[in-house]
């Protein structure tokens, strides 16, 4: 069973049929193989455009995301690009909180300095019809690997209005994986909610 469905299993044991009525139809693709995975839902009131391009709009995440505090498209030369539009192929710099800051975050909110995490990364997919992205870590020798899928999609809720249903999905493996659990995964996936509700809360306001 994969992990979101198997949360939703968890989600339905523990409170009803009504939430898996409730819960919209996932967008996420297929998983990689790893060792754990973690993630994140929101349910935002605005259009799908809108939520695609906060996802994609790395530039705007200082102002908002209390996870990722910024990610940058790199140059040749590993310095920030001048333009920061993400395309299939880019290195990007992801500096992290882990776990999150409280929120709500703005540029000038001041880092954890002993949470930061900062990772070097490949874009694999952009996909715009689907809404879909994924960028992943592969380190040289292999040890660590993860991907982080993300996708918004619309759906019509009980009352009839249309939504947007954002999920973030990482999967982590190779010969780190199981310590980066035990050390992390609790932290990690309150980083991943953390940005969900953000997400929500800047959209909504
Ligand atoms: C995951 O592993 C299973 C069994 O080892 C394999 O059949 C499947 O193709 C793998 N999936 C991916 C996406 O690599
Ligand atoms: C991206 O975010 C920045 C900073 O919040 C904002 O100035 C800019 O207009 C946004 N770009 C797009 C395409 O929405
Ligand atoms: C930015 O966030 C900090 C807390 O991190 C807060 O003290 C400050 O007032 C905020 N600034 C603005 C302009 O909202
Ligand atoms: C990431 O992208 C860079 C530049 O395109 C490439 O040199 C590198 O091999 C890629 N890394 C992985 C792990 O695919
Ligand atoms: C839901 O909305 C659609 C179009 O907005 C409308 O045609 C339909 O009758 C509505 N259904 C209900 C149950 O309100």
């Amino acid at each position: 069973m994969s992990p979101a469905s198997t949360l939703r299993l968890a989600f339905v044991l523990c409170t009803g049929a009504a939430v898996l009525a409730a819960s919209p139809p996932s967008n996420l693709p297929e998983p990689m193989n790893g060792t754990f995975s973690v993630l994140a839902t929101s349910i935002i009131d605005t259009d799908v455009e809108t939520a695609w391009n906060s996802i994609l709009n790395f530039s705007g995440y200082p102002d908002w995301n209390p996870f990722v505090r910024s990610q940058e498209v790199l140059n040749e030369w590993s310095a920030p690009a001048d333009d920061q539009t993400p395309v299939v192929g880019s290195v990007i710099r992801i500096t992290s909180q882990i776990p999150p800051l409280p929120f709500p975050v703005n540029a000038s909110t001041p880092p954890n300095i002993l949470n930061i995490r900062i990772t070097t990364e490949n874009v694999s997919h952009i996909l715009p019809e689907t809404h879909q992205v994924r960028w992943y870590l592969l380190s040289i020798d292999e040890i660590i690997a993860a991907e982080r899928w993300s996708t918004v999609s619309e759906f019509v809720d009980d009352d009839n209005k249309t939504k947007v249903f954002y999920e973030s999905r990482g999967v982590y493996s190779g010969a780190l994986g199981s310590t980066v659990q035990a050390l992390l995964e609790k932290d990690i996936t309150s980083s991943f909610q953390a940005q969900a509700d953000a997400m929500k809360l800047t959209l909504e306001a």
